[in-house]
C-alpha cells in the first residue's frame, strides 16, 4: 500500500460540486413532483375536456392523460441520458451544463401556464421536456463530480449525485402536501418550481471551473487544467493530479471519441460495461420507484391510515441513509455496500410481502412502514448512490461519455419499465408483487458477487487495470498503434492508495 494520499478539500471544490449537484436535486424534484397532486390534475383534465367539448372526460381517456403525464418523463429520461456523451465532448461539461438548463426553463414554463391556456398537452409537453433535461443531468452531474474529485474521495463525493436525488424527491413531497402547493390552484406552481434552481444554477455555473480532466485530456490545454486544478486543490502543487491524467491521456490518445458502437465492439469493454449495465438495472430492479411512485397505494392496501405521512416517512430515511453511504462508501467499499443494500433489501422486500399477506391484523400496519423504511434504507446503502457514480470510475476518459449514456438509458428504460408494469402487477399477484423483486434482488447479488471489482481508492487507470487490460485500441488502431501509446502502455500502474 502506497501513501496515503492527501484528501484536499477546498470550499472552491465543495462550491462546485454543489453547484453540479443541483441538477441531481431536479432530477429528484421532479421524479417525486407528480404523485401528490394526481387528483388536481385529474380534474384540470376534466375541466379542459368539458370546456372544449362540452361533455366531462371519460374515465378512461383520463386514465390515459394521467399515465402519459407520468410515463413520458421516463420516455424524455431516456433520450436525454443517450445524448449525454455528444453534448459533454462537444461542448465540455460545464457548458452542456449550463445549456441544458434551458430545458428546465422551457419545461417549467409549459407546465406552469398549462391551466392558464387550458391546455393539458402543455402538462405532456412540460413532463416529456423535463424528463430531457433530467436525462442529461443523471449523466452529466456525475460525470463532471466524478471528474473534479480528489480520487480519494471520489466515492464520497459520488454520492452527492443521490444525496441531491433524494433532497429533490423530499422536497416534492413536502411542497405537494395539499395545504402547501400539491392544491387545486397551486399546482402548476409546484411543478413550475423547477425554473428557480435551473436559473440559480446558470449564475453559478460561470465561476465554477470546466472539468480538468476535460481540458486536459479532450482539449490538450495543459495550462488551463492546470489552473482549474491548483484553485480546486488550493495548493500550487498539482503535479500528481496532472500526472494522473496525463498517463490517462497518453493511454487514451488511440481510442479518444469512443462512440456507442465502438463501445459495443471492442471486446476490452465488454466486462466493464456489462458490469455498469447491470448495476443500473440493480438500481431500478430493486423495485425502489415502486415504492417512491406507489407508497401511498402501499400503505394504504397494508391499512395505514395517514399514508402520506408515512411516505413522507420513507422520504426522511432516504435522506438519511444517503448521508450514511456517503460517509462509509470510502471505507467500506463500493462492492461490500451494494451487496449488503442488495442484501438488505430482498430481505425488506419479504418482510414487505408478510405485511402484505397478513395485513388484517392491526399491528401489521406498523410492520409493514417498518419493512419500506428498511427497504428505502437498505437501498441508500449501495444501490441507490453506487451505480450512478460508479461507472465514471469503471471507465476511462475516451469511453467515458460513451458508457454514461449506455449506462444512463439503461436505468431510465427499466426506471419506465417498472413505473408503467407495477400497478398491473398488482392486479396480477396481488400481495406477493414485491417476492419479484425479491428475485431480482438475489440474482444482481450473486452476479454482484462474482463480477464487481472493488473502486475504491484506486486511479481511474489502475480501474482499468482491474479488467484485466490496457486501455482497449480503437478499431481502426489495432495493429498499428501510436508510438506514444504503445510505450505509455507498459507504464507501471501507480500504487493503489488506500
Ligand atoms: C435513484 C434512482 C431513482 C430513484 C431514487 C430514489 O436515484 O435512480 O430512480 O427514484 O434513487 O432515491
Amino acid at each position: 500500500m502506497a501513501e496515503e494520499q492527501p484528501k484536499q478539500v477546498t470550499c472552491y471544490l465543495l462550491f462546485s460540486l454543489g453547484t453540479a449537484v443541483i441538477g441531481s436535486l431536479q432530477f429528484g424534484y421532479n421524479t417525486g413532483v407528480i404523485n401528490a397532486p394526481e387528483q388536481q390534475l385529474r380534474s384540470f383534465f376534466n375541466a379542459t375536456w368539458v370546456e372544449r367539448y362540452g361533455v366531462p372526460i371519460s374515465p378512461g381517456v383520463c386514465t390515459i392523460v394521467w399515465s402519459v403525464a407520468v410515463a413520458i418523463f421516463s420516455v424524455g429520461g431516456m433520450v436525454g441520458s443517450f445524448s449525454v456523451g455528444v453534448m459533454a465532448n462537444r461542448f465540455g461539461r460545464r457548458r452542456s451544463m449550463f445549456l441544458v438548463n434551458s430545458l428546465a426553463v422551457i419545461g417549467g414554463v409549459l407546465m406552469g401556464l398549462a391551466t392558464i391556456c387550458s391546455s393539458y398537452e402543455m402538462v405532456i409537453a412540460g413532463r416529456l421536456v423535463i424528463g430531457l433535461f433530467c436525462g442529461l443531468f443523471t449523466g452529466l452531474t456525475p460525470m463532471y463530480v466524478g471528474e473534479v474529485s480528489p480520487t480519494p474521495l471520489r466515492g464520497a463525493f459520488g454520492t452527492l449525485h443521490q444525496l441531491g436525488v433524494v433532497v429533490g424527491i423530499l422536497i416534492a413531497q413536502i411542497f405537494g402536501l395539499e395545504f402547501l402547493l400539491g392544491s387545486e390552484k397551486l399546482w402548476p406552481l409546484l411543478l413550475a418550481l423547477t425554473v428557480v434552481p435551473a436559473v440559480l444554477q446558470c449564475i453559478l455555473l460561470p465561476f465554477c471551473p470546466e472539468s480538468p480532466r476535460f481540458l486536459l485530456i479532450n482539449l490538450k490545454q495543459e495550462e488551463q487544467a492546470r489552473k482549474a486544478l491548483v484553485r480546486l486543490r488550493g495548493s500550487e502543487d498539482v503535479s500528481k493530479d496532472l500526472q494522473e491524467m496525463k498517463e490517462e491521456s497518453a493511454k487514451m490518445a488511440m481510442e479518444k471519441k469512443v462512440t456507442i458502437p465502438e463501445l459495443f465492439r471492442s471486446a476490452a469493454y465488454r466486462q466493464p460495461l456489462l458490469i455498469a449495465v447491470m448495476l443500473q438495472l440493480s438500481q431500478q430492479l430493486s423495485g425502489i420507484n415502486a415504492v417512491f411512485y406507489y407508497s401511498t397505494g402501499i400503505f394504504t392496501s397494508a391499512g395505514v391510515k395517514q399514508p402520506i405521512y408515512a411516505t413522507i416517512g420513507a422520504g426522511i430515511v432516504n435522506v438519511l441513509f444517503t448521508v450514511v453511504s456517503l460517509f462509509l462508501v470510502e471505507k467500506a467499499g463500493r462492492r461490500t455496500l451494494h451487496l449488503l443494500g442488495l442484501g438488505g433489501m430482498a430481505v425488506s422486500a419479504l418482510l414487505m410481502t408478510i405485511s402484505l399477506l397478513l395485513k388484517d391484523y392491526s399491528i401489521m400496519s406498523y410492520f409493514a412502514i417498518v419493512a419500506v423504511m428498511l427497504f428505502v434504507a437498505m437501498f441508500e446503502l449501495g444501490p441507490g448512490p453506487i451505480p450512478w457514480f460508479i461507472v465514471a470510475e469503471l471507465f476511462s476518459q475516451g469511453p467515458r461519455p460513451a458508457a454514461m449514456a449506455v449506462a444512463g438509458c439503461c436505468n431510465w428504460t427499466a426506471n419506465f419499465l417498472v413505473g408503467m408494469s407495477f400497478p398491473k402487477l398488482v392486479e396480477l399477484c396481488g400481495p406477493w408483487v414485491f417476492l419479484i423483486f425479491t428475485a431480482f434482488l438475489i440474482l444482481f447479488f450473486i452476479f454482484t458477487f462474482i463480477k464487481v471489482p472493488e473502486t475504491k481508492g484506486k486511479t481511474f487507470d489502475e480501474i482499468a487495470q482491474c479488467f484485466g487490460s490496457a486501455p482497449p485500441p480503437s478499431s481502426s488502431s489495432v495493429e498499428d498503434p501510436p508510438a506514444s501509446a504503445s510505450t505509455a502502455m507498459t507504464l507501471p500502474a501507480s500504487p493503489v492508495k488506500e
